[in-house]
């Protein structure tokens, strides 16, 4: 917490940061200048001393992990991919899909027989993890930054591990999940030392937000 009293928040952009908004409304907690079409940055509810920013998903934990906000709110992918110094406290339930190896069907060979292929993804940890300590599989793992998918079209990678939604990504492009690493939904992130400083008041807030849920 913030010496001036503040409990701040950390939020990542986009729809995540909406869902977040919709839900603390539904329990009571409003930030009205957040609605507003602009581009600030940090937004506060006076009348309940609580501060919130917006920052790039894969930032949330670290601002978390510093103690620049005392909760954050991000995709598991992100907390995995991040893995940071903080306490994962509440599943939201919203933003659900699957953490996946994807490709083309001819892959499944490949996958099956522990080739050494390469693997793009946006998320290498995590790919990593499972290849490596899950698989026990070498692979090469190369980093991207976005539209994932393109790897095995281009032939950069064998396959990619990327999020899964609907599918629709995958199937308009020829690809198919091949195995799924784990489950994937927006999650409550807080920083340690706030958990002792603040425990009374995140603990209100995360058994509003449960009793909701
Ligand atoms: C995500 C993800 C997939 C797609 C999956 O990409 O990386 O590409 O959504 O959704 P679907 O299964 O419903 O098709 P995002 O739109 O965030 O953009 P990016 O490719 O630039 O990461």
């Amino acid at each position: 917490m913030h010496e001036d009293g503040y409990l701040t928040f950390a939020l990542g952009k986009g729809r995540l940061a909406r869902q977040t908004m919709k839900l603390l409304e539904e329990i009571g907690i409003t930030c009205r200048e957040m609605g507003e079409d602009s581009r600030k940055l940090i937004f506060q509810n006076e009348e309940h001393k609580l501060r919130f920013f917006l920052a790039k998903g894969p930032d949330v934990p670290t601002y978390v992990e510093y103690g620049a906000a005392d909760i954050g709110v991000v995709g598991r992918d992100t907390v995995l991919e991040e893995n940071r110094n903080v306490y994962e406290v509440l599943d939201l339930g919203f933003g659900k899909c699957r953490m996946c190896v994807c490709g083309p069907k001819s892959a499944r060979e490949l996958l099956l027989h522990h080739q050494r292929i390469r693997v793009a993804s946006k998320y290498p940890n995590i790919a990593k993890d499972y290849f490596y300590n899950k698989k026990h599989q070498t692979v090469d793992i190369i980093k991207l930054n976005g539209s994932v998918e393109l790897g095995p079209l281009v032939e950069l990678s064998d396959v990619i591990v990327d999020i899964v939604e609907t599918g629709s990504t995958l199937h308009e492009n020829g690809l198919e999940v091949l195995e799924e690493i784990c489950s994937l939904s927006a999650r409550m992130i807080v920083n340690p030392v706030s958990v002792q400083m603040e425990g009374e008041r995140i603990g209100q807030i995360v058994h509003a937000i449960r009793g909701h849920l």
